[in-house]
């Protein structure tokens, strides 16, 4: 099987993104994967680290090894916003193909020395490295200003950028754009700078990744796609379509210790609907960025 590498430059080059799922069950990497095999599509799983911690390091890898062997198809594994270089070097260790140095948080320069020792450890095992320059909010009223204009603080700038990648060999880049983390309940959805993210794509040949892709316009993402966008995160779309699933499974017949042997007490009767419903949401995903039928 080619290596994420290879799919990240072909992505690049033929103008799709490659979507990172995330999950914290085995549930929801059923529906993941289901959506795989129908449309054929590279993929990235993603844990962050709670999610990872949830699962296991190791547990998460079985997963993917099997789920590799079993398809043939190109899915591989992240540790999503690793806070720390010590836990990323623990996930590079136990098999992830790729892991994700958060420092967004952290004055530019210490963001530069962490990513640099954690390019360092994963590089020579093989392990694709991403960083990140700019800051994603969850919360989307502290981050945008009226109208749904990202302040400008928290919006990637380019020569941070450039003074990033010249001191740092990373194989993928996130930037902040105008997205965040999560769905706004109040309805605000993001409003994409894609006039920042052409400025940082024409200075640089690092693959950029878009997080916060759940309530994101649909020709947003298109446009940001054709942009330099090679990877699009989503998690919220998938916990939200599990959750309210399940949610509606457990309703009418609430599990009860009396109902021995009823489908109410039968996991897996009453996931079945979860899981196909993120499936759903995985197909929808990997059709929007172009990626189907690209292994
Ligand atoms: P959403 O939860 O908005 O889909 O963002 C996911 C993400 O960016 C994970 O890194």
């Amino acid at each position: 099987m080619k290596n994420l590498k290879h799919y990240l430059q072909k992505a690049q080059k033929e103008k799709f993104a490659i979507g990172q799922f995330n999950f914290s069950d085995w549930s929801q990497v059923k529906g993941i994967v289901a959506a795989n095999q129908n449309l054929k599509a590279p993929i990235i799983l993603g844990t962050s680290e709670g999610e990872s911690r949830f699962v296991g390091l190791q547990e998460a890898v079985a997963m993917r090894n099997v789920l590799r062997k079993k398809t043939g198809l190109p899915i591989f594994l992240n540790l999503d916003h690793g806070k720390s270089a010590e836990y990323l070097k623990e996930a590079v260790l136990a098999g992830y193909d790729m892991v994700h140095f958060d420092g967004s948080k952290l004055p530019l320069d210490e963001n530069i020395k962490i990513s640099k020792e954690v390019v360092k450890f994963a590089h020579k095992k093989g392990v694709v490295v991403e960083g990140e320059v700019g800051r994603f909010g969850t919360d989307a009223s502290r981050i945008y200003e009226e109208k749904f204009e990202i302040k400008e603080e928290y919006l990637t700038k380019v020569e941070d950028v450039l003074h990033y990648l010249k001191q740092v060999s990373v194989d993928l880049l996130a930037v902040s754009i105008g997205t965040f983390h999560g769905i706004d309940i109040s309805g605000i959805s993001p409003n994409l700078r894609l006039d920042r993210l052409q400025e940082i794509s024409a200075r640089i040949k690092t693959p950029l990744t878009l997080h916060g892709g759940s309530g994101t316009p649909i020709e947003d993402m298109k446009k940001a796609i054709q942009s330099g966008i090679c990877k699009i995160n989503i998690n919220t779309d998938i916990r939200s379509a599990f959750v309210k699933s399940l949610k509606k499974a457990l309703e009418p017949n609430p599990p009860s210790a009396l109902a021995g042997g009823g489908g109410e007490i039968t996991p897996y009767k009453y996931l079945q609907g979860p899981i196909d419903a993120v499936q759903m949401v995985v197909e929808e995903r990997i059709k929007l960025f172009g990626s189907e039928n690209k292994i």
